[in-house]
């Protein structure tokens, strides 16, 4: 799927009025409100700086968690507001919710080279239900939009999808490079091709393993997803979670791979088990033909580790989504560190996407030598399931 959209560099911008969507969706401690992570912001910099740079009237719109269409004032976007004024080192004005007709006046007293933050879009129930009208109001706030907000493009929301059924639209450039870096690896991987695949699971990957099992050479399975995969192989997973309506289709997928590719799919050999779901249960390391039934996978094993770091040192490309087993807890920390530090080391591209990897790279300090680290969480993985996106979709073609 080659996608041609136009992006901010392909238009004249000069003094547009240009209406710019980005994912602020950042992670926060619930109690604290306390922003964990601004990778979101940063990687829209770039964007902001060439609206500014084009003298243009920059008006941010972003959502924040899920208030379902109700004002909640610890899901306002004042406080990201401030933020990113403080590393733009630039005033940003803010529209409080509701939007009103007082925003035209607003944005005509604003002067170029200047940017107003509109508050969660969440807060009107309009922008989930994909309104039109929801659409033709925020439209008629510019002459172009912009589409930087990757995370949020496999959603058909009002500011997503419906708006540039009305004004001209692009891509900015964090939505730009986000496609171009995609699909390098769903068109045309340089090879070997290494997938790597955790999380817990099966139903969240299954699509993407579909979609790029014929163009890998290997897919490396691990996490609590992995415990499916065995026991659709008759492997005694005892108590791992699994999901039973998929064993079938992971068995299929199991022997389909044998048939055309010779076992590109690889699973743990060997594991580390706990009694419990718990930080301090107590472990064991064995062969995966060794889980008694009172037991849970909870981390690949040492020979694991070593078989899918020679696969990761021979590999060309690489992509990276989801944990190899509860790496947040010290006890279950060591497959997915040892994995995060091999695709680090490797001299491959390096792609990696979704929440806990993200996290993850960064717990484990190599997130600067991994090549693109995708801002999506469900965004990537549609894309890399071969779906169309519909914020990217309604893009003007180049
Ligand atoms: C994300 O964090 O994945 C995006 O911002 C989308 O958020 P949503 O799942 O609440 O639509």
């Amino acid at each position: 799927m080659t996608i041609s959209k136009k992006s901010i560099q392909n238009i004249n911008l000069e003094k547009k009025t240009v209406l710019l969507r980005v994912d602020y969706n950042l992670p926060f401690d619930p109690i604290s409100g306390e922003v964990l992570d601004l990778t979101r912001i940063i990687s829209t910099i770039p964007t902001i700086k060439f609206l500014l740079k084009n003298n243009c009237k920059v008006i941010i719109c972003s959502h924040f968690g899920r208030p379902k269409g109700e004002y909640h004032k610890e899901l306002s976007l004042d406080p990201i507001r401030q933020i990113l004024s403080g590393i733009l080192e630039k005033e940003v004005g803010f529209i409080t919710y509701p939007i009103d007709s007082s925003i035209f006046n607003r944005i005509s007293e604003m002067s170029q080279n200047n940017i107003l933050m509109l508050e969660n879009l969440r807060f009107h129930k309009e922008e989930e239900e994909n309104s039109t009208e929801f659409s033709r109001l925020l439209s008629s706030l510019c002459d172009v939009y912009v589409n930087d907000a990757f995370g949020a493009s496999h959603r058909s929301h009002a500011s997503i999808s419906g708006i540039p059924q009305f004004v001209p639209s692009v891509a900015g450039l964090l939505l730009e490079k986000e496609i171009k870096e995609l699909s390098s690896i769903t068109d045309n991987p340089k090879t070997p091709f290494t997938a790597i695949l955790g999380g817990a699971k099966v139903s969240d990957k299954i699509k993407v393993i579909e979609n790029i099992l014929p163009k890998s050479d290997n897919i490396l399975l691990g996490g609590g997803m992995a415990a499916t995969f065995l026991l659709s192989q008759n492997v005694e997973v005892g108590k791992s979670i699994v999901e039973p309506d998929l064993i079938d289709l992971c068995s299929q997928m199991i022997y389909k791979d044998k048939i055309d590719n010779s076992n590109h799919l690889c699973f743990p050999q060997d594991v580390i088990v706990g009694k419990d779901f718990n930080e301090h249960t107590q472990y064991r390391t064995c062969s995966i033909k060794d889980i008694c039934t009172d037991e849970m996978i909870l981390d690949i094993g040492p020979k694991t580790i070593s078989h899918y770091e020679s696969i990761i040192e021979n590999s060309s490309t690489i992509l990276w989504n989801g944990p190899m087993g509860i790496y947040e807890w010290e006890s279950f920390s060591n497959g997915t560190k040892q994995i995060a530090k091999s695709v680090a080391r490797s001299s491959a591209k390096s792609i990696i996407g979704g929440g806990s990897t993200v996290d993850a790279s960064i717990h484990f300090q190599v997130q600067d030598n991994i090549n693109h680290i995708s801002t999506g969480g469900g965004a990537s993985l549609e894309f890399l399931e071969g779906k169309q996106l519909p914020g990217i979709a309604v893009l003007e073609d180049i």
